[in-house]
């Protein structure tokens, strides 16, 4: 029986390619956060589009399920594996096997650390989301013209996501004269990365984060004008810890808070003026490049690029493709993000 099952699964993998249907891998981290989603269901779509069979899966945020999903991938045939990895560090094992079995590895979104086998590299300029974000909070507060000091605290992405070191650098680029100078003050005196990043982009972590330091500095007068978060879920956690304090009053009005991906909830809150503003990374456009990454592998040549220098991961430094991070507010998301068919209006009510 067990035989008879496998020289079927045989025959119809070899009907498949011999009719053009190579099959790509797409592994994914989690369906807990809105752009993973739409990542996965636009590859899903691109690459069907093109005559592509697609194994789509999600990890719930698992390393041992992610490394599990990409042993499937390889032993059903892939082709092409992309990878938005949940901890970059943990698959030169899995990654090994696909490069012996002549299977191509792009790097979704996440850069993949500490191994040869990651062939490409397709991202938005990392550093530049956090310029933006630092940008954000240098012109809401003025620190060009105005004396201060302004009060802020400082939140970090997951350590394990070499992304949110660059979003961390970007950042602190526009912030730290600020800070060396005095005009930007950290009450709490948390500014190392280890300890203001959060595990697992998660919300809930930040959520306690945030009641800590309100605890800590804020319970009385001390006014808290600013808070950097690298992205939308931290600041989902953020702005309920706010909340809960009290914020959102005339007389305690919401610090500036920054963010990033421009998930609904988020632009919701930026509508009612819970967060100020959201980097908008259009996982559209993502994603149709690394169409055209796998294409141009799947006909023996070399991937599109335009970055090769910036993302060394400790082995090698992968040559990538860098989309164009672009800033978004309460001010042009209706452009930005309606009239461009990323949302309806209708999703941000
Ligand atoms: C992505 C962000 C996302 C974060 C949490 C990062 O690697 O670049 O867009 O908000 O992961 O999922």
């Amino acid at each position: 029986m067990k035989k008879c099952l496998l020289v079927i699964l045989g025959l119809a993998l070899a009907l498949s390619s011999a009719f053009g249907q190579q099959l790509i891998g797409v592994a994914m981290p989690t369906q807990s956060l809105q752009r993973w989603n739409q990542d996965g269901a636009n590859m899903k779509s691109k690459l069907e589009a093109k005559g592509y069979k697609v194994d789509l899966q999600y990890a719930n945020n698992d390393i041992n399920t992610q490394i599990q999903q990409l042993e499937n991938m390889i032993t059903k045939g892939a082709k092409v594996l992309v990878i938005a990895s949940i901890d970059g560090s943990v698959l030169s094992d899995v990654l090994k096997k696909a490069h012996d079995g002549g299977i191509k590895v792009i790097a979704y979104d996440r850069l993949i650390m500490n191994t040869p086998n990651c062939d490409y590299y397709a991202t938005f300029d990392n550093f530049k989301v956090g310029v933006i974000q630092g940008q954000y909070i240098e012109k809401a507060l003025d620190l060009k013209t105005k004396k201060g000091p302004f009060n802020i605290e400082l939140f970090a992405g997951s350590p394990d996501d070499n992304n949110a070191l660059f979003f961390n650098k970007g950042a602190m680029s526009i912030l730290q004269s600020y800070i060396d100078a005095k005009k930007l003050v950290v009450p709490t005196k948390q500014t190392e990365f280890t300890t203001i990043a959060i595990q697992s982009w998660s919300s809930e972590k930040a959520q306690a984060r945030m009641d800590n330091l309100i605890a800590a500095k804020y319970a009385g007068k001390t006014k808290l004008d600013a808070v950097l978060s690298p992205n939308d879920s931290l600041a989902i956690g953020i702005v309920a810890s706010l909340k809960n304090a009290g914020y959102g009053t005339a007389k305690k009005p919401y610090p500036v808070l920054t963010g990033q991906d421009c998930d609904k909830a988020n632009v919701k809150a930026m509508i009612a003026g819970q967060q100020s503003m959201s980097v908008f990374k259009d996982t559209r456009t993502l994603a149709a490049k690394v169409v055209e990454m796998v294409e141009a592998i799947m006909q023996g040549k070399e991937a599109p690029v335009n970055d090769t220098k910036t993302y060394n991961n400790g082995v090698k430094v992968v040559p990538s493709f860098l989309c164009d991070p672009v800033f978004a507010d309460k001010n042009n998301y209706k452009a930005l993000l309606v009239d461009s068919g990323y949302y309806t209006a209708a999703d941000l009510q």
